[in-house]
């Protein structure tokens, strides 16, 4: 029922032909792509309230595998699925905690997180939905036999979070093989958060949050196997140059690409060559590359 697939749909953009490659889902974690994989950014964010667990089962809804999430950690030290550092933007914490200005997630126990109505802001429908920690997180998207690339959000304020990290995956069975082959990618901005978890679980595949320059670029092969750079900084001849490495699994060091949101867009970067387009509304990007 996952493999996803198939398809004649080849189209030429530009240069580049696009095509819908017949590849069981599983395989895409590190296979190389006539099309790009689509990632559902904190879940199908422009549908349901970001990184919710009604994100992620709009995402499968909609027939999509990945979908990324960014985790945080609480003042108790309970592991939170949130992308601000803060929780007002998000949720109703003004009014339930009116006297905790600036809401910082880090100031906040679980008990208090797990309180707060995360969906209100997004519609009246979503009312009720909560901010998940990463164990209900990844329940929910081994449920839906998803695959999650993980963003490690600001793990310079959560000291030795990739160990903790670590230990809740294994809890969670997603550090047996078919998890970690298939169905896990690690990304953070900090190369020194990505270097961790690369030195922790060498066999984890990792991804680097940012645009390095192309002289630097062997040495974050070192520890990953994606260069993930937003897309308002890609060019064809920068995917060409990261193409051109190998990552620290010995295979050609891909690049996925931020937030895609608009068909000219998808376009654009499926004409560089990216292996991946991370996006809130990846029904719309799906549609772009059929042509
Ligand atoms: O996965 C890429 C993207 O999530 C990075 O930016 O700010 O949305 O976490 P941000
Ligand atoms: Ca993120």
């Amino acid at each position: 029922m996952y493999v996803r697939a198939v398809a004649a749909l080849a189209t030429v953009t530009g240069s580049a032909v696009i095509g819908v490659l017949v590849l069981p889902a599983a395989a895409q974690a590190t296979t190389r792509h006539d099309s790009p994989v689509i990632i559902a950014h904190r879940g199908a964010s422009a549908y349901a309230p970001e990184n919710t667990l009604e994100a992620v089962d709009e995402a499968d809804d909609l027939g999509f595998d990945w979908v990324e999430n960014d985790v945080q950690r609480t003042k108790d030290g309970a592991l939170v699925i949130i992308h601000d550092t803060t929780l007002n933007r998000t949720t109703d914490v003004e009014e339930l905690y009116p006297d905790r200005a600036p809401w910082n997630v880090k100031d906040f126990t679980a008990a208090e997180i797990a309180k707060l109505d995360a969906g209100s802001w997004k519609g009246a429908e979503f009312a009720g939905q909560r901010v998940p920690t990463l164990h209900q997180y990844l329940r929910r998207v081994d449920h839906n036999r998803q695959k999650l690339l993980m963003e490690i959000k600001s793990p310079e304020l959560y000291p030795g979070i990739e160990a903790q990290i670590m230990r809740e995956l294994r809890k969670d069975g997603w550090l047996s093989r078919g998890h970690v082959k298939r169905r896990l990618v690690i990304q953070s901005f900090s190369a020194d958060s990505v270097r961790t978890v690369h030195t922790l679980r060498p066999d984890i595949i990792t991804g680097f949050l940012g645009t390095p320059a192309v002289a630097e670029l062997p040495s974050y092969a070192a520890f990953t196997d994606q260069i993930n750079p937003s897309n308002t900084t890609l060019s064809a001849d920068y995917v060409k140059a990261v193409h051109a490495l190998k990552g620290v699994h010995k295979k050609p060091l891909e690049v996925h690409t931020w937030t895609v949101n608009d068909a000219a867009t998808t376009q654009r970067v499926a004409g560089y060559g990216v292996d991946g387009i991370i996006t809130n509304a990846p029904d719309v990007v799906r549609r772009a590359l059929r042509g």
